[in-house]
């Protein structure tokens, strides 16, 4: 795994290096700052030099390198005839919900903002059912809202907070939604991306699919390499349904699946098939990123907590008990004094709605030097404050 200076980086066209001013360090939105696996370079390259960059063909090129990375990596068993493309993870999302034809949507908060802000444009509520305080599903809560929900969205693991969902956990909420007729709609962007030390504590993947639990609730995860691979700029996805949520992905229009590019399907494919070695030194670096972090932190501005993540390579920070030189704390958003005072950028709190306040998201797929220099930053810009 190749990661780019600040110099190279800063001649990115992408949204992390091109959003603030060149003063700025970008630890915000969620993409690495890696070189992508050569694998996926040979695969594209190919397409390229060969000008193989036609409509898809008929081979399920990416549900089957997809279905061959599940049952590897987890010992998930998905049956090809329950895969399907969609043109990336949000998408998927939104035409499954359309398919629904859902009325009323849960979320749990704190949460990836377009969970709240998808459902809602079209023409959705969203009945809000936030985390528990240690940041885990309130099963008696979500099983109350079901009462009078069609869907929950479903973040595993969780996005801001890194939270993989147990076995116990997933169990209990599918037995819940079974009880209530409710479609779970599971967001598993994040579930390659798993902490080896977690992955050990766990003697296996720390990460459950939630199709690995038996259930007959109707449940459609969606899915990509994007996260995992640093691909979110080939724009493609899979999603896969179980036999109860068959008849309605059976209602996906036909424009949904020719959504999908091939050239990004090449890309997402060879990732799931032979990505597997860059992908581990991807979760090697996020534990030791996550570490050098937490040092920094610990040493420069202890009043900051970060909770250990069992995946995904975000920080999801509490400065609430943190003060500047002169007192005042960091308000209900910390990013806006970081932005401004130390030229730091991260995802404000609130924006992953109630929960959010007092806290701020920071990307750790970058240069462990980088991730020093900020916190660096941080802490000279409390003590002038
Ligand atoms: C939980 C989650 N879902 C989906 C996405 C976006 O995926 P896509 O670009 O495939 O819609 C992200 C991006 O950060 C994410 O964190």
């Amino acid at each position: 795994m190749e990661l780019l200076t600040l110099d190279e980086l800063r001649e990115r066209h992408s949204m992390k290096w091109t959003r603030y001013p060149a003063d700025v360090l970008p630890l915000w939105v969620a993409e690495m700052d890696a070189v992508v696996a050569q694998p996926v370079i040979d695969a594209v390259m190919t397409v390229l030099t060969t000008g193989d960059t036609g409509y898809p063909g008929r081979d399920r090129l990416l549900q089957d390198a997809f279905v061959g990375f599940a049952w590897d990596r987890w010992g998930w068993q998905v049956p090809f005839s329950s895969v399907s493309v969609v043109p990336d993870v949000m998408h998927g999302i939104v035409e499954v919900l359309r398919a629904s034809k859902a009325q009323r949507v849960a979320i749990t908060s704190p949460v990836y903002p377009p969970f709240r802000a998808y459902p809602e444009q079209e023409g959705m509520d969203v009945v809000d059912v936030p985390l528990t305080d240690a940041g885990r599903l309130d099963i008696p809560a979500l099983a109350a809202a079901f009462e009078h929900v069609d869907v929950m969205l479903l973040c595993n693991p969780h996005n801001p907070s890194g939270v993989a969902h147990t076995v116990e956990e997933l169990t209990a909420l599918l037995d819940a939604a079974h009880a209530h007729g409710v479609l779970i709609i599971a967001d598993e962007i994040h579930g390659p991306l798993t902490s080896v030390r977690a992955d050990t504590a766990a003697g296996g993947s720390v990460f459950t699919p939630v199709l690995t639990v038996p259930t007959e609730a109707a449940v459609v995860t969606v899915t990509s390499a994007a996260k995992g691979w640093h691909l979110a700029g080939f724009k493609a996805g899979v999603a896969v349904h179980n036999d109860a949520a068959a008849p309605l992905m059976a209602n996906l229009a036909s424009h949904v699946a020719d959504g999908v590019g091939f050239v990004s399907m090449v890309a997402h494919a060879a990732a799931f098939r032979e990505g597997r070695d860059w992908l581990s030194a991807v979760q090697r670096h996020i534990d030791e990123a996550r570490d050098v972090f937490g040092e920094a932190l610990g040493d420069l501005i202890p009043d900051a907590h970060l909770a250990p993540a069992d995946a995904t390579y975000l920080a999801w920070v509490d400065f609430r008990d943190v003060r500047t030189a002169s007192g005042a704390t960091l308000g209900q958003d910390p990013s806006e004094f970081f932005l401004k005072h130390a030229r730091v950028a991260m995802n404000p709190g609130p924006s992953f709605g109630p929960g959010g306040a007092g806290f701020a998201r920071v990307n750790l797929a970058t240069r462990k030097d980088i991730l020093v220099a900020a916190v660096t930053q941080m802490s000279e810009a409390l003590a002038r404050g």
